[in-house]
């Protein structure tokens, strides 16, 4: 029997779905679910807190744009914000639209079919922001969450048609807003070479755009051919246009590339026969557009109309239905995963969707292919949305060839021959083996290698796997010892001298590493390059993280609950990490790899660095024992608000809080005149309910 989850639970679960998508899509570039499927769990978050207030957190994710920057770029405010669009995707939505201006603006009807509209291409890439001061280029920054961005200065100074200085007149400080793509033809290029390095190739052309402007070295960013489209004005001391047709012009004048398929609308009721006209031309675009914006053209009347949460009031996106296609199932293949996770992958004739080829497509996991009863031999319906990995929708029933056999998932691994199972609830199942399995060891490896965590230049997918196959890597830490294997290594087809050297070197350039980036690279269940930061930032050091995760180890353990209470982890993350330590072969790879490496110390503040954390500044002590919480969890709290917690009472201390007890420290605190708290005060101050 399945229980419905209380208002509580079920906001808890699409909080932490949300987020990790979320971090998924802009954190890793690499989207885990459909546009349709995150929009209806955001809506669903929305509605939820609607309906229970007291639910929704001021850090929520029903709150944010995006997701928060990656720590590894620098951060930038944005001087205005940057925001995002509401959708349409029909008539009488863009009617609705139409008549709220209207009513807004108090226009009869005549009135408001004569608004004058701008109409765009809502070109599908990643948005960005370029800052001119006394009209030379001096930031460019993601969108982030809407509010802080990432620096990418220094990569966008490789694209070869952003202008870095304007020609005169220009404003003293203009923000521009424009839209980063990469060309069709240009993402099947790249795609060839990265298949050809043994290299992951990228979805679809707005992950190989975003991917290639994230590069932490900007040089790789130039080898990759990006364009930009600018088409918005963010803060600015003086640009005087009064149209945005005229600000399109300026931005023209400037030496910008402005969308040529930009137009004109003089009147509402021509919008859907130009959506019509677009979506015809939609296939044979080099660039993937996933709808067209509507923008109110005169400035005084954006002005008025202002914004409502997120978005504009007056500016629209028409969204275009996915690009679909049918063609042949060739073949169901079962990849194993890093995590053991069992991902069948549907083989395709090749075919043109929308001017990409795809000749594969995801199909999830066993229920879906139960769902869909997809066999191999059938004719199956293919979507390419914008961002997400092409997915089979479906079979065409009355094409399906007679031998069409239903396809069985298998129950054991098809590389390890393990026993593959559910466990709980999960939709994946997964292969039992472990490191047993030499598919989950290799992707272990290819992880740990990978960009966002050790990055070794020249030590991608293929070299590991031909490593592996050799015996010469099986586990992280004989990375590090390839040198004993110099000349095996020069041996081996494709390497020479020189390109072992280079690699040898590469290795030796990363044996210091930041602690982020080394929890990370361990490939641990549900930590990606954001959990990794939180825990990174909670420890500070490698030994205080390995420390306090081995006696994490234990269930009730002061030091498990600590973990669950940083924010953002909680009790599901923190037992993933838990079972990862509780693995003898996962201690071991450790203990081998760590004496080969310094790994720094995450300082930092302990959450948000504008300070403005509630209890950023505070330097506290948790003295005698507390009745409601341990003090480790207390501790945890205490620095997920932004306090420093030591342990003893200095001048330094600002705040003491008394539990059962509280012996001298208590009275050191009365003597230097410090503020005290009860658990009750405490609690308050937490902003924790009161104890029952
Ligand atoms: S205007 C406040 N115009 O769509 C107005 N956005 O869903 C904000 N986009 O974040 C944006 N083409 O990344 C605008 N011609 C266009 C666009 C465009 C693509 C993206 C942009 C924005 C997202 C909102």
């Amino acid at each position: 029997m399945t229980r419905t989850p209380t208002p509580a639970q079920r906001h808890a679960e699409l909080e932490e779905k949300i987020a990790r998508w979320n971090e998924a899509y802009h954190g890793q570039d690499n989207p885990e679910v459909s546009d349709a499927e995150y929009d209806n769990a955001r809506l669903e978050l929305v509605m939820l807190e609607r309906r229970h207030p007291e639910l929704k957190q001021k850090d929520g994710v029903s709150s944010q744009v995006g997701a928060t920057p990656n720590p590894a770029f620098g951060k930038v405010k944005h001087r205005a914000p940057m925001l995002s669009l509401d959708n349409v995707f029909n008539e009488d939505e863009f009617a609705q639209f139409i008549s709220r201006i209207g009513r807004f603006l108090g226009l009869d009807e005549a009135q408001t079919d004569g608004l004058k509209f701008v109409a765009e291409p809502k070109i599908d890439g990643l948005s960005i922001s370029l800052t001119y001061e006394n009209g030379t280029l001096t930031v460019a920054t993601t969108r982030g969450d809407g509010t802080t961005g990432e620096d990418v200065t220094a990569n966008v100074r490789t694209i070869s048609t952003i202008p870095q200085t304007l020609p005169a007149p220009f404003p003293e400080l203009l923000e521009i807003r424009g839209e980063i793509f990469m060309s069709r033809a240009e993402f099947l290029a790249l795609n060839q070479q990265q298949e050809k390095r043994g290299e992951k190739p990228f979805a679809n052309p707005r992950n190989a755009a975003a991917g290639s402007l994230r590069q932490l070295d900007a040089s790789v960013t130039a080898r990759r051919p990006l364009g930009l489209f600018a088409y918005g004005l963010g803060y600015n001391t003086g640009v005087t246009v009064t149209t945005h047709l005229e600000w399109l012009e300026q931005l023209k004048k400037w030496g910008f590339t402005v969308n040529p398929l930009s137009r004109a609308i003089s009147h509402a009721s021509d919008v859907p026969a130009y959506v019509e006209s677009l979506a015809k031309e939609r296939p044979d675009l080099d660039y993937d557009i996933d709808g067209i914006v509507f923008k109110i053209d005169v400035i005084d009347l954006q002005t008025r109309l202002g914004f409502v949460g997120r978005a504009p009031r007056w500016a629209i996106a028409w969204k275009f239905p996915a690009e679909q296609a049918i063609t042949r199932l060739n073949d169901i293949e079962i990849q194993v995963g890093r995590t053991g996770a069992l991902t069948p992958v549907a083989h395709l004739e090749p075919i043109n969707v929308g001017g990409v080829i795809v000749s594969r497509a995801t199909l999830h996991n066993e229920d879906e292919i139960r769902r869909l009863d997809v066999r191999p031999g059938d004719l199956v319906r293919i979507q390419r949305a914008g961002d997400v990995i092409p997915q089979v929708l479906g079979v065409v029933e009355d094409e399906r060839p007679d031998r069409a056999e239903p396809f069985h998932f298998p129950d054991h691994c098809p590389v390890c021959h393990a026993h593959a199972e559910r466990i709980g609830e999960e939709a994946v199942r997964r292969c039992s083996g472990g490191l047993t399995c030499p598919a989950q060891t290799v992707e272990r490896l290819i992880h740990f290698v990978s960009r966002k965590a050790f990055d070794i230049d020249g030590l991608g997918e293929r070299s590991i796997r031909s490593f592996y196959e050799l015996g010469l890597v099986q586990r992280p830490g004989d990375i590090f010892r390839l040198h004993e294997h110099r000349e095996r290594l020069q041996k081996l087809e494709g390497w020479g001298p020189q390109s072992v050297d280079k690699l040898l070197q590469a290795i030796d350039d990363r044996r210091t590493i930041s602690l982020p980036r080394f929890i990370y690279a361990l490939g641990i269940r549900r930590i990606g390059e954001r959990n990794a930061q939180l825990l990174a930032r909670h420890y500070q050091t490698f030994s205080t993280w390995h420390g306090a995760m081995l006696a994490a180890i234990e269930t009730g353990s002061e030091e498990r609950a600590a973990l669950s209470a940083i924010m953002g982890i909680g009790p599901a993350i923190a037992e993933e990490v838990a079972a990862f330590f509780a693995e003898e072969h996962n201690r071991d790879a450790l203990d081998d790899l760590t004496p080969s490496l310094t790994i720094n110390e995450e300082t930092g503040p302990v959450t948000d660095d504008e300070g403005s954390a509630p209890l950023s500044g505070q330097i506290m002590v948790f003295t005698g024992s507390l009745t409601t919480m341990s003090r480790a969890e207390a501790k945890a709290i205490a620095e997920r608000l932004g306090a420093q917690v030591t342990d003893s009472v200095s001048r330094r201390t600002t705040l003491v809080v008394l539990g059962e007890k509280a012996g001298s420290k208590a009275q050191k605190a009365h003597e230097l005149n410090i503020r005290t708290l009860n658990e009750a005060e405490w609690r308050t101050m937490a902003g924790l309910p009161e104890a029952s």
